[in-house]
């Protein structure tokens, strides 16, 4: 639930850059990829371009029409915040 969401610097969202370990952000929204990974469409490597960074710019140019919210809402991890 929201009370357990974390506040994830860039930083923090770094560390987790590896396929079995993987954040990104988009909008905003820190998610786990990894559980995604095998199911994107685009392919896993694609989506490993944007794994401990912020996704928003790569993924708006791909398919804005994608509705990322609804579909990892269980990936959910928390929020980017500044350093
Ligand atoms: C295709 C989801 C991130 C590159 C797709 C499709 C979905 C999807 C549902 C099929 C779209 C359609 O056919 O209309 C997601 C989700 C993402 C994500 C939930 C975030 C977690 C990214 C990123 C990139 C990317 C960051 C690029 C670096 C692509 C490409 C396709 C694709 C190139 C087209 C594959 C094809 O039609 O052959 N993605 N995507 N995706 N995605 Fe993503």
């Amino acid at each position: 639930g929201v009370d357990t969401l974390l506040r994830v610097t860039p930083s923090m969202l770094k560390e987790h850059r590896t396929r079995d370990d993987a954040w990104s952000a988009f909008s905003g929204k820190v998610y786990n990829i990894t559980p995604y990974l095998p199911y994107h469409p685009g392919g896993e490597k694609e989506l490993m371009r944007v794994a401990g960074r912020d996704g928003s710019k790569l993924f708006a140019s791909t398919h804005a029409w994608v509705n990322l919210d609804y579909m990892l809402d269980a990936c959910l991890i928390g929020f980017l915040v500044p350093e």
